[in-house]
Parts: C-alpha cells; sequence; structure tokens
C-alpha cells in the first residue's frame, strides 16, 4: 500500500472510527469552591509549551502531511485555526517527506500560514539524528515531536517488528537536534517509568497521549479486517497516564492528549498536572464536518467555557488550576493505588 493511499485512510478511518470516550475523566470531580474570591477578566489562559509563549494550553496535535492536495488543505486549514487562536500546532510524521521531497510542500504550508507561531515537526523512533535535522529545517519547527506508536505498528501488516534501542536514538536526537524534543505517545499511553527514562536522557517534554480517544488498534483492525482485537482495548487511559508522568521525580513538562473534547476535559487534565493539551481526532471532526469557522468558533466557546470554570475555582491562570483541588474516583482511583501514586 502507498503511504500516501495510509495517510488518507488514517483520516477516513479515524473518523468512522470516532473518539471512544474511555479516557477516564468521568472519575475526576472538581471540589467546589463557594469563596473563590476573583473575577473572570483576571483569568489568563497564556502558558509556555516547549519553552516557547503561547496564548493557549491546548494545542492542535499531530495528525497529517505527505498525503498529496488533500493532506496539504487539512494542514493548511489547521494552520490558520492555530495562527487565529494564537495555539501550537504539530504536523503529522513527515518521514513521508524526506522519502518524498514532493511531499514537503504539504507540511509547509503550515509555516507559511503561520509564520511567527510555534510549529511542532513530527517524526518516529527510528528517525536517525540527520533525519530529525531535515524535519526541523524543513519547516523551520520550534520543537520536534518523537512519536512512539508500538502498537499501532503490530497492528499494521506492512509495521515495524523490531522496538529495540528507541530510547538510544532518541538520546541521539536531543543531543544533535537544536530545537526542544518532546516525546508522545498516541493513543496508548505512557507509564511512569517510560516517562523517567525519557526525562532522564533530557527530553523536554512528553505527551502522554492516552488511551480513551482516537484508537489506532481499531482504525487499523478495521483497515485490515484483521484480527488482533487485544489490541482494541490495550492502553493507559488519558486521566491516568498523567498521574503516572507527573509522578516522576525527574524534570520535564507533561503534556496530556487522547480522547479530550470538551472545555471540562481540558480543565481536568490541567487539574491532574498537565502543563498543555493535545486535540487531534477531535478537532480533525470539526474541520471536515464544518470548516475553519466552525473549529474556530469552537475554540473561542471552549477558553471562554474554561475562564468560567477557572473562576468558579479560584484558579487565576494554569499554575493555579494545576493546584485545583479534585477527587479521583472509579477506575483512575483505583490504578493510581495500586501503583502507589498520589
Ligand atoms: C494521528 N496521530 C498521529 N500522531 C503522530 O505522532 N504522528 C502522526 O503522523 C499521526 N497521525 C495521525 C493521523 C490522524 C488522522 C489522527 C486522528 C491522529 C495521533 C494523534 O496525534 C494523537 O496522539 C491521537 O490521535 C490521540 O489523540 P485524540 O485524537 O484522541 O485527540
Amino acid at each position: 500500500m502507498s503511504r500516501s493511499k495510509r495517510k488518507w485512510d488514517h483520516i477516513r478511518y479515524a473518523l468512522a472510527t470516532g473518539q471512544e470516550q474511555k479516557a477516564g475523566f468521568e472519575d475526576i470531580t472538581f471540589i467546589h469552591q463557594s469563596l473563590p474570591n476573583c473575577s473572570l477578566d483576571e483569568i489568563k489562559l497564556d502558558t509556555k509549551i516547549g519553552g516557547l509563549s503561547v496564548s493557549s494550553p491546548i494545542f492542535i496535535n499531530a495528525m497529517t502531511g505527505g498525503g498529496g492536495e488533500r493532506t496539504l488543505q487539512i494542514n493548511r486549514d489547521l494552520a490558520i485555526v492555530a495562527e487565529k487562536m494564537g495555539m501550537a500546532i504539530s504536523v503529522g510524521s513527515q518521514m513521508a517527506a524526506l522519502k518524498d521531497p514532493a511531499e514537503a510542500k504539504t507540511y509547509q504550508i503550515v509555516r507559511k500560514e503561520n509564520p511567527n507561531g510555534m510549529v511542532i515537526g513530527n517524526l518516529g523512533s527510528e528517525a536517525t539524528v540527520d533525519q530529525a535535522k531535515a524535519a526541523i529545517q524543513m519547516i523551520e519547527a520550534n520543537a520536534l515531536q518523537i512519536h512512539l506508536n508500538v502498537v499501532q505498528e503490530l497492528t499494521m501488516p506492512e509495521g515495524d517488528r523490531d522496538f529495540s534501542s528507541a530510547l538510544l536514538r532518541i538520546e541521539n536526537i536531543v543531543k544533535g537536534a537544536n530545537v526542544p524534543i518532546l516525546v508522545k505517545e498516541v493513543g496508548f499511553g505512557m507509564n511512569k517509568e517510560a516517562v523517567e527514562q525519557l526525562f532522564s536522557i533530557g527530553v523536554s517534554a512528553v505527551d502522554i497521549g492516552g488511551f480513551g480517544g482516537t484508537n489506532f488498534a481499531r482504525i487499523e483492525n478495521n483497515r485490515r479486517k484483521s484480527t488482533l482485537a487485544f489490541f482494541d482495548e490495550w492502553g493507559i487511559p488519558t486521566t491516568v497516564s498523567i498521574a503516572e508522568a507527573k509522578a516522576t521525580s525527574k524534570q520535564g513538562a507533561v503534556l496530556a492528549s487522547g480522547g479530550i473534547q470538551t472545555s471540562l476535559e481540558i480543565a481536568k487534565a490541567i487539574a491532574l498536572g498537565a502543563d498543555g493539551v493535545g486535540v487531534a481526532g477531535y478537532f480533525l471532526k470539526i474541520l471536515m464536518k464544518e470548516g475553519v469557522d466552525t473549529l474556530v468558533e469552537e475554540l473561542h466557546v471552549i477558553h471562554e467555557e474554561l475562564k468560567m470554570m477557572m473562576t468558579a475555582l479560584g484558579a487565576k491562570n494554569l499554575k493555579e488550576l494545576q493546584n485545583a483541588q479534585i477527587i479521583i474516583s472509579g477506575k483512575t482511583y483505583h490504578w493510581l493505588n495500586e501503583r502507589n501514586i498520589d
């Protein structure tokens, strides 16, 4: 199967397969605060992602590029949204353009539409230092995401089977690249031990990419009518994985993603400790079904709702929201209890 066909399949099947809504957010409840002692117009949403200032804690996570005109159009639209909202944006895996330079423009459009914004490159952990440098240069990336997608590869008949030495390759990229390196999962979550290993080799941030939203095992199984059904339910839910990542003693930012759609879920992810929140499938769905203007409108609503919740909680900025009081119940509580994570 051509790489370009696979790119388009991922978009079609992600939209058809939808979001699982199993990310664990129903287990998180804010403790209401009757005396918040703040006013709506004091609330600030600006923050830093990968060391760069952005107006929003929400970023558009890696999706596409490398599939010709159709993926160029999607990246152009997503970049327009990011630029309008002052949000960071990641492109999809750039390996397609490293293999076929004619595809570079499908990624470069993001930088073109967003000349001063935060644009994040993306490659898999098979990448060499030279490939990482080329991907950064291609889009003048402010940071580079390296994705870990073992289960997705295993569910693809043509996928990788050898995952040895990924940590060593990432360490070499950290040393050789001149931008912060972020390491992300793609919907299966990361445990504390993996995050600890990544922070100890100098990775600036992890995006835990938890289970519960876009499900690449299900997408690959549906595409191929293959039967690795046991992977359909495989992964660490997003809520659990944020808490796992925050439990390390090492330094590094924790970004949350995986099944996040609403302002309430974004607020809960931040209250669990996330420094930023990535959304992929849900934004893609709005863009493809309703267009750029609706997605921009939805983001304005999400930002306003976030400010409302922060007012109710007395959290004037994202640091204070990270310290908001929550109750953790259900499966998330059980998991964290068993792992001795508080
Ligand atoms: C993705 N994702 C992804 N991730 C990555 O690191 N490189 C990539 O090329 C892609 N490609 C891609 C295509 C499509 C169509 C989707 C929907 C997603 C994964 C994405 O960045 C994210 O980690 C997961 O989708 C989980 O987040 P959501 O979708 O539940 O918000």
